[in-house]
């Protein structure tokens, strides 16, 4: 029987490339370079699933590329604001995604942002590699007490939650939350949490507050110099949803006047630039985009690609079908 064929836009583990070539007559990125848009055009019409990921711009040329061929795009990730959604639908081209399996590790490391900033984790392994510490003092590097303190959320799907467990049950957080589509009231219940009406009534109550919205047009700097503003001034800011939800020239003012105490970072707009305002800050934390980079996340997202794929070349509805 003839396989499918399908083309992978970034270097996977191992284990999941074995297994797509076990089903797939597969092309494989060994050299880990992003395609470019002729390149992923050129994809489309000789592949008939194209596997992308967030530093893929599928926008409507893309889908819409003469005599394109290929039926879906399995996408390796949660997030799809690169996917232009809209244009895949009208063009009858499915798009599934990854929920799910990566839900712990990416709220791990919004956790691990939310300590490194408060304790200032970041600044004093900086503090000792360049050889600056004289030595253990009662006033050195004093930070911010996590434990018992208010987490506030915005959005409050899977992520959200998994931070508010750990935040609730591990360090005795309150949570406060805004989402348009709240959870269900037992997990409410089940994490004591407060639902806010609006974001700038959690902007206004929380210590720290963490960014789980999608990206895209209807939350572009959702976290703008007003509504930055709004926040206390021991207040951190976390954001592992997209760049593009912050305007970073605002967090980069609000950062320097101490309107904001500090932030943890793992996503940033037009990623992999980083506004070169943060490097100068010892009250930023900043990660290279890692909330779902752990071995045995990476394995379950590429699994659940070719899940995604086994069930649409079977003719089933794949499990994470956006359209
Ligand atoms: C996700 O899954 O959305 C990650 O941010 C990588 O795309």
């Amino acid at each position: 029987m003839v396989k499918p064929v399908v083309v992978v836009t970034r270097k996977w583990p191992e284990q999941v490339e074995a297994r797509l070539q076990q089903l797939y007559d597969v092309s494989l990125n060994h050299h880990d370079q992003p395609m470019t848009g002729a390149e992923l055009q050129q994809a489309m019409c000789e592949a008939d699933a194209l596997l992308p990921t967030v530093t893929d711009l599928i926008n409507a040329d893309v889908i819409n590329v003469a005599n394109r061929r290929a039926k879906i795009l399995g996408n390796f990730g949660v997030g799809f604001n690169h996917i232009d959604i809209h244009a895949a639908q009208a063009a009858g081209v499915m798009v599934t995604n990854t929920p799910e399996v990566l839900t712990d590790c990416t709220a791990d490391t919004a956790m691990l942002l939310l300590l490194m900033s408060a304790r200032r984790g970041a600044e004093g392994d900086r503090h000792v590699r360049n050889k600056q510490w004289t030595g253990w003092r009662p006033t050195h590097m004093l930070g911010s007490k996590v434990t018992g303190k208010t987490l506030g959320l915005i959005g409050m799907g899977r992520i959200a939650q998994a931070m508010a467990r750990k935040a609730y049950h591990g360090f005795g957080m309150p949570i406060l939350f805004h989402d348009p589509f709240p959870p269900a009231a037992d997990t409410i219940a089940d994490l004591n949490a407060t639902q806010c009406t609006t974001p700038e009534d959690v902007l206004r109550q929380a210590d720290f507050v963490s960014l789980h919205c999608p990206g895209g047009k209807s939350t572009y700097h959702l976290l703008n110099a007003e509504r930055l503003s709004m926040m206390k001034p021991t207040a951190h800011l976390i954001n592992t949803a997209r760049g593009d939800v912050v305007d970073t020239e605002a967090l980069v003012d609000a950062l320097i006047s101490r309107k904001i105490a500090g932030a943890g970072l793992d996503v940033f707009e037009g990623e992999p630039d980083v506004h070169p305002g943060l490097f100068d800050l010892d009250n930023v934390s900043l990660l290279p985009h890692l909330g779902s980079a752990t071995e045995e996340t990476r394995v379950a997202m590429g699994n659940r690609v070719i899940d995604n794929l086994q069930a649409f070349f079977n003719g089933e509805q794949p499990p994470d079908q956006l359209t």
